[in-house]
């Protein structure tokens, strides 16, 4: 049973997950993090900046596994997810830089980079907490809907939809990659603990579908029904179909 954790709005939300990341880090000053790009958890990491800032929290043990990046954009460019985290997290924490690791947008080899991706983690012991988003179309890392879920860290071919949505960051929908590398559902759910993040009414129907629809890759997020130790952080309006 996902537990869940009911934030009044979107600021609110991300201030309980960084309070759930944040004891993670304290109770476990080695935590392996499972880290997510999006425009959700940017508050998170904001929070947390904070709270480092004002010596509430160090990451100088931690390790961190970023979930996706997309295929041809290199650290530089500025909607790689590397960039992104970055910007919106990296360059203000303590967090040591040989023990950040994201997929390589643009190996020579992706099968290898790949493999190598889900070997690190194995190496680091695997993931303590996953944080993730959840797409419109329900998936999460860049697992798209399909006919199967897909187990290992593997090149996706991203749907309409998600560069659609995507586009908003590139300027035009022809710029965003047709391709990226996410980190498989084997290894999210792998993850000791997961805490999934949703705000604003535009997530609720898919939340609710992954929440409590079947069990169906066509609904990626749907088998995180079956971790044994996931809490949704979700504000009221991405909660509005739950009636709790
Ligand atoms: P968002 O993206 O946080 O920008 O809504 C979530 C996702 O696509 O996984």
């Amino acid at each position: 049973m996902m537990k869940i954790i009911k934030a009044k709005d979107y600021k609110d939300m991300s201030r309980k997950a960084a309070n759930i990341l944040s004891a993670q880090v304290i109770l476990k000053p080695d935590s392996v993090l499972g880290l997510a790009t999006g425009s959700t958890p940017i508050g998170m990491y904001k929070q947390l900046i904070d709270w480092y800032r004002k010596g509430d929290i160090d990451f100088s043990k931690v390790s961190t596994f970023n979930l996706d990046e997309y295929v041809g954009l290199d650290d530089s460019h500025p909607q790689s997810y590397r960039k992104f985290m970055q910007d919106n997290f990296f360059n203000d924490v303590n967090i040591n830089s040989d023990n950040i690791y994201i997929p390589n947008g643009i190996a020579n080899n992706y099968d290898c980079e790949c493999r190598n991706y889900e070997n690190r983690i194995a190496l680091a012991g695997g993931i303590d907490l996953q944080v993730l988003g959840i797409g419109h179309n329900g998936h999460i890392g860049f697992n798209e809907p399909k006919e199967h879920f897909e187990r290992d860290t593997h090149i996706v071919c991203l749907k309409y939809e998600t560069r659609k949505a995507n586009s908003r960051f590139f300027g035009k929908l022809d710029d965003v990659p047709r391709h990226a590398i996410s980190m498989g559902m084997g290894i999210i759910m792998k993850a000791k603990r997961i805490i999934l993040l949703a705000s604003g009414e535009r997530k609720a129907e898919i939340l609710h579908k992954s929440m409590y629809g079947k069990i169906d890759p066509y609904v990626p997020a749907s088998i995180l029904q079956l971790h044994p130790d996931i809490t949704v952080v979700a504000d009221e309006n991405a909660l509005q179909s739950d009636g709790i």
